[in-house]
């Protein structure tokens, strides 16, 4: 290897040691090692190109190639070793290589700069992490309508400002989650499409001077195009940009579903009961039951919007060509998907195994006897009151309930009427949760049949998802 006595790749020009302090700050092969499988696909894919070129021959590019494989099976066994000079995977590989079949190794990096190479490898990392994303965003939707479809009479308080607002269905309440998710599905597939062309070929920043075909070499690696500017290619960050926004838009999705679970798994509520393998005890107060793992969803939409704001602060005074800075992309980048992946997974868990208490949420409709205090406005509409005035009327109803601590359905007929002569027998009609239930059968409402259609349209989706033209979306 024609590298520094001490192993370094880049060292020829330099004549004194760096500070070893330094050399620690500067080592990122504890954080990339991750791309090693990537790295060594791009190293074959890039040798092969090199023999159009004709900067190796075929049996060069063999050795190179079989090298490459063997040093990929040393990390797949863990038996990789590192080396204190391994500054980051590409030296890394590059390292071992050498020691495997000699100087040959050195041809490798003909043409080809870490600043092209790092790029392709994150390309192909992050792209083989959206198929796993997808399925577990699935796997979510697919409780939460499993869930749903169980709950289709059950019937909670909506909130609006945390306050008792109108009754709802608790399939209506999951199912508004379902959507946001779908939401977060189409925007991942639309990034996927920006994670598909391939920059190998760029260089350092100025493009490749040996004959490579790049176009080749995108298909070889399985990249839809290539990349059309070189000094582009190796210093833009848009998609990580993207992924990373769309990963704290889909953490904070999963927050808010555990910050409602948490509330209503508290005894205050008992709406819900966590099941145990998603809680945890207090190790002073026998009778607690932590949901910490929701609480943990909700503190990880922390780091995940810091970690897009760290990438956008990091992007914007940077002048253009690579500089070091951009490294600090990809440690964002490997919590972003290990955090959303886990979320997903966990937050489905919770979903299929918790206990839903139907008598408690109909008994807290019950008690929020002004949750149908929307109804009787209406009823007064339908006999031609303007809403305006409707409301008004209503606000006195509730009153007067106050002063004789009654309850809607309890207030005397006459008491009504001095309210409003429009009040007749009938209104006791439409004091009823289930009937106001049924009332919004508007698509898109909390009725039954809405929210069954809801369903039938949320499977379909998920459905569509199995058939083969799913690939066609990238
Ligand atoms: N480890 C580096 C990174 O992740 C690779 C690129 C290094 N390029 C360079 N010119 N020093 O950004």
């Amino acid at each position: 290897m024609d590298a520094n006595s001490d192993g370094r790749l880049w060292g020829g020009r330099f004549s004194k040691a760096v500070d070893p302090i330094m050399e620690e700050f500067n080592t990122f092969i504890g954080t990339d090692r991750r791309l090693y499988a990537v790295d060594i696909r791009a190293s074959q894919a890039y040798a092969r190109a090199l023999v159009g070129a004709e900067v190796l021959d075929g049996a060069e590019a063999e050795r190179i190639i079989s090298g490459l494989a063997q040093v990929g099976e040393e990390f797949e066994q863990g038996d990789f070793e590192i080396k204190p000079t391994d500054e980051d995977i590409h030296t890394a590989v590059e390292r071992r290589l050498t020691e495997l079949i000699g100087p040959l190794a050195g041809k490798l990096h003909t043409g080809r700069s870490r600043n092209d190479q790092v790029m392709t490898d994150i390309r192909l990392y992050l792209s083989a992490q959206i198929p796993p994303l997808r399925e577990r965003v699935q796997g979510l939707q697919s409780a939460i309508v499993d869930q749903a479809e169980g709950h289709l009479d059950t019937v909670m308080p909506g909130f609006t400002h945390l306050q008792p607002a109108q009754p709802i269905l608790f399939g209506h309440w999951l199912m508004a989650f379902f959507w946001k998710l779908q939401r977060d599905l189409d925007r991942l597939s639309e990034l996927e499409h920006r994670t598909r062309d391939c920059p190998l070929g760029a260089g350092a920043l100025a493009g490749n001077p040996f004959d490579i075909d790049r176009e080749a070499l995108a298909r070889e690696l399985g990249f839809s195009s290539i990349s059309e500017n070189s000094l582009d290619a190796i210093s833009e960050r848009d998609f990580i940009v993207e992924f990373l926004s769309w990963a704290a838009l889909a953490q904070v999705h999963m927050s808010r579903l555990a910050e409602d679970l948490i509330l209503w798994s508290s005894p205050g509520f008992a709406f819900v009961e966590l099941d145990e393998a998603y809680c945890t005890g207090s190790s002073i107060m026998p009778q607690k039951r932590n949901p910490d793992t929701l609480e943990l969803i909700r503190g990880k939409a922390a780091g995940l919007i810091g970690r897009l704001t760290a990438l956008l602060s990091l992007l914007k005074g940077l002048p253009s060509g690579y500089n070091k800075d951009l490294q600090e992309d990809k440690e964002g980048l490997f919590v972003a998907v290990e955090t959303v992946f886990t979320s997903l997974t966990i937050a489905a868990g919770v979903i299929r195994s918790m206990i839903v208490n139907v008598e408690r949420m109909e008994q807290a409709v019950g008690i929020s006897d002004g949750l149908l205090a929307t109804e009787l406005a209406d009823y007064l509409v339908r006999k031609g009151e303007p809403f305006r005035r409707s409301h008004a009327l209503v606000g006195k109803v509730l009153r007067r309930c106050g002063a004789r601590s009654c309850r809607l359905s309890e207030l005397p007929m006459d008491e009504y009427r001095k309210i409003s002569p429009l009040f007749e027998p009938d209104l006791k009609e439409v004091l009823d949760v289930r009937a106001a239930i049924s009332r919004r059968s508007v698509p898109g409402g909390t009725a039954p049949a809405a929210v069954r259609e809801q369903i039938r349209k949320a499977r379909a989706k998920l459905r569509m998802w199995d058939k083969p033209h799913r690939q066609q979306v990238i």
